[in-house]
C-alpha cells in the first residue's frame, strides 16, 4: 500500500505523519473564491460535479496534501430528505425544521436521497480519476446528532438548545429523527464509497454538548451503527470518527464504535492523546486553526510538538477544527513544510 493516509489508517506508525486539513478547500484560498463566483453560490458549487471536483483539487495542486476531502456539505443530506436549505451571506445555513411527529412524517424516504445527491457521487467519480496516485480520497457526512441539531433548529446554534429541548421534550420524535439520519448516512456514505471514496469521515461537530448517557446513546451508538453497516458492505474501507470536544469521552471511542481513526480537536493536548487515545488506534489532529491566522514561531513550535508527541503510533496530522476564512495561505505552507522536515 503506497498511500500514506491509508497506511496510517491501517495502524502503521510512520516517520513523518501524512497530512491534510479540515476545510482545506475554502474561502482562505483565492482560487476557491473565484470558482465559487463562477458557480454562482456555495450550494450551486456543491451540486456542480466539475466545479466541486475543481475546488477539491485546488489545495492538492497548491500544497500536495496527502488526502483530498470531497467538496460538499453535511447539510446536503437534510436537503435530500426534503428540507429547504439556503445560506445567508455572512451568517451561515438556514433550513426548514423538524420539531414534531408531523414534520418527521413529511420527510422523504431514505431511498429518495440519491435523487438529490447523485451529483455528489459524480464529483467523487471525477476525483477518483483525476487525483494523483499517492493522494487518498476521503468522503464524509455529518454524524446524526450534529445533522439533527441543524434540522431541529433550522440554523447553527451556540448551545444546540433546540435539539436538547426536543430530546428532553419529545424523545420519541428525536430518536426517530436520529434513526432516519443514521440510515440516510449509511446510504450516502456507501454510495460515496461505490463512486470511489477510499475512506470516510463522520463529522460530529457538536458531540461535546452531549454528556454522560446521552453521549453514549446519541454520539457513540450512531457512530457504531454506521461504522458496522459500512464495514459489512465495504470491508476494508476505513472510517474516521470526529466527536469534536468529546474530552474524556475520546478514551475508548475506537473500541466502542469500531472506527479505524479518531480525530481529536485542540481542546485536548497531544501528549494526553498519545497516552490515552492513540494506544487504541490511529489518531488525527490537532493543531489549533488559529495558527493558520497568526503563523510564525508559535506555529512551528506547536506543529513540532504535536508531531513529537504522537510519533510513537499511527498519526495523521490535521488541524483541531476547520481552517477559517481569515487564514493566510502562506501559514498552511509553513505547517506542511514543518511537518515534512521532521523525518
Ligand atoms: O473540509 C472540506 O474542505 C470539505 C468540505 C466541507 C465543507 N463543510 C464545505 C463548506 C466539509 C467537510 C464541511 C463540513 C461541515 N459543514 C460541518 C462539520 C465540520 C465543522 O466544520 O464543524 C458543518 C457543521 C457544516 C455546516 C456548515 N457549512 C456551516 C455551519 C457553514 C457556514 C459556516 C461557514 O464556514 O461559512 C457551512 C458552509 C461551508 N461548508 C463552507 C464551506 C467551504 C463555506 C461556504 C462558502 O464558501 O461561503
Amino acid at each position: 500500500m503506497t498511500k500514506t493516509i491509508l497506511r496510517a489508517l491501517a495502524g502503521e506508525t510512520q516517520a513523518v505523519p501524512p497530512i491534510w486539513m479540515m476545510r482545506q478547500a475554502g474561502r482562505y484560498l483565492p482560487e476557491y473564491r473565484a470558482t465559487r463566483e463562477q458557480a454562482g453560490d456555495f450550494l450551486s458549487l456543491c451540486y456542480n460535479p466539475e466545479l466541486a471536483a475543481e475546488v477539491t483539487l485546488q489545495p492538492i495542486r497548491r500544497y500536495g496534501f496527502d488526502a483530498a476531502i470531497l467538496f460538499a456539505d453535511i447539510l446536503l443530506l437534510p436537503q435530500a430528505l426534503g428540507l429547504d436549505l439556503w445560506f445567508v451571506k455572512g451568517e451561515g445555513p438556514r433550513l426548514s425544521t423538524v420539531t414534531s411527529a408531523e414534520d418527521f412524517r413529511a420527510l422523504k424516504p431514505v431511498h429518495a436521497i440519491d435523487d438529490t445527491l447523485s451529483p455528489v457521487y459524480e464529483t467523487v467519480k471525477i476525483l477518483s480519476r483525476e487525483l494523483p496516485s499517492e493522494t487518498t480520497l476521503i468522503g464524509f457526512a455529518g454524524a446524526p446528532w450534529t445533522v439533527a441539531t441543524y434540522m431541529i433548529a433550522g440554523r447553527g446554534t451556540p448551545d444546540q438548545g433546540p435539539a436538547h429541548a426536543l430530546k428532553d421534550g419529545n424523545r420519541e420524535v428525536f430518536e426517530q429523527l436520529l434513526g432516519k439520519i443514521t440510515e440516510g448516512t449509511i446510504e450516502y456514505l456507501s454510495r460515496q464509497i461505490d463512486a470511489g471514496a477510499e475512506a470516510v469521515k463522520i463529522f460530529d461537530s457538536w458531540a461535546g454538548s452531549l454528556k454522560g448517557e446521552d453521549f453514549d446513546r446519541y454520539v457513540v451508538e450512531p457512530a457504531r451503527i454506521i461504522t458496522e453497516a459500512l464495514k459489512r458492505r465495504h470491508p476494508g474501507v476505513p472510517v474516521i470518527a470526529f466527536p469534536r470536544q468529546a474530552g474524556e469521552k475520546y478514551v475508548g471511542f475506537h473500541g466502542a464504535t469500531g472506527a479505524d481513526c479518531v480525530a481529536v480537536d485542540d481542546s485536548v493536548s497531544a501528549a494526553w492523546v498519545a497516552e490515552h487515545v492513540q494506544p487504541a488506534g490511529c489518531v488525527q489532529g490537532n493543531l489549533a486553526s488559529s495558527h493558520m491566522v497568526t503563523g510564525g514561531e508559535d506555529l512551528v513550535r506547536e506543529t513540532r510538538a504535536i508531531v513529537e508527541a504522537l510519533r510513537g503510533g499511527p498519526h495523521i496530522f490535521n488541524l483541531g477544527h476547520g481552517i477559517t476564512p481569515d487564514a493566510d495561505p502562506e501559514n498552511v505552507a509553513l505547517m506542511i513544510e514543518t511537518v515534512r522536515s521532521m523525518g
